[in-house]
């Protein structure tokens, strides 16, 4: 068993389809071992994405991570990092294959409803970022 981290981002959370992307999640064989609502400060969306902190769209990324409430999961499957990558879709929601959560319900590439960790690394990281271990059941 594998575990992955998942936000879904603010854009999701303001249109009411938080329900929409977790029964998705469910769907595609996933159980959500962690859950929380939470508003991150402009300053705890920069240290999740600090791996960005170069690029161009880091201080919009931010400004919308933070601009509204988002959910915050953990969620675990075999191969959970690739599966919830490929259920994902691609960044841009204009690219994304038919039937995933960002061609389905993504706005934009900036407002593209969900995140997921790339790798065991980043997982390793963004997981305990949000979560301590009584929290994961
Ligand atoms: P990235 O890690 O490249 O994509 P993904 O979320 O698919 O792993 O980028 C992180 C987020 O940054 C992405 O979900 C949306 C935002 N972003 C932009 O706003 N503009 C861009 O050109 C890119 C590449 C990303």
């Amino acid at each position: 068993m594998e575990r992955t981290f998942a936000i879904i981002k603010p854009d999701a959370v303001e249109r009411n389809v938080t329900g929409k992307v977790l029964a998705m999640i469910e769907a595609g064989g996933f159980k959500i071992v962690g859950m929380k609502k939470i508003l991150l400060s402009r300053a705890q969306a920069e240290g999740f994405y600090y791996v960005h902190k170069e690029r161009p769209f880091f201080g919009d990324l931010c400004t919308f991570m933070s601009r509204g409430p988002v959910i915050a999961l953990v969620l675990e499957k075999e191969n959970a990092i690739a599966d919830w990558r490929g259920l994902m879709g691609a960044t841009n929601p204009a690219n994304a294959e038919a039937g995933t959560i960002r061609k389905e319900l993504g706005v934009s590439i900036e407002e593209n409803t969900v995140h997921g960790s790339d790798s065991p690394e980043s997982a390793s990281y963004e997981i305990p970022y949000f979560f301590n271990q009584l929290e994961l059941v």
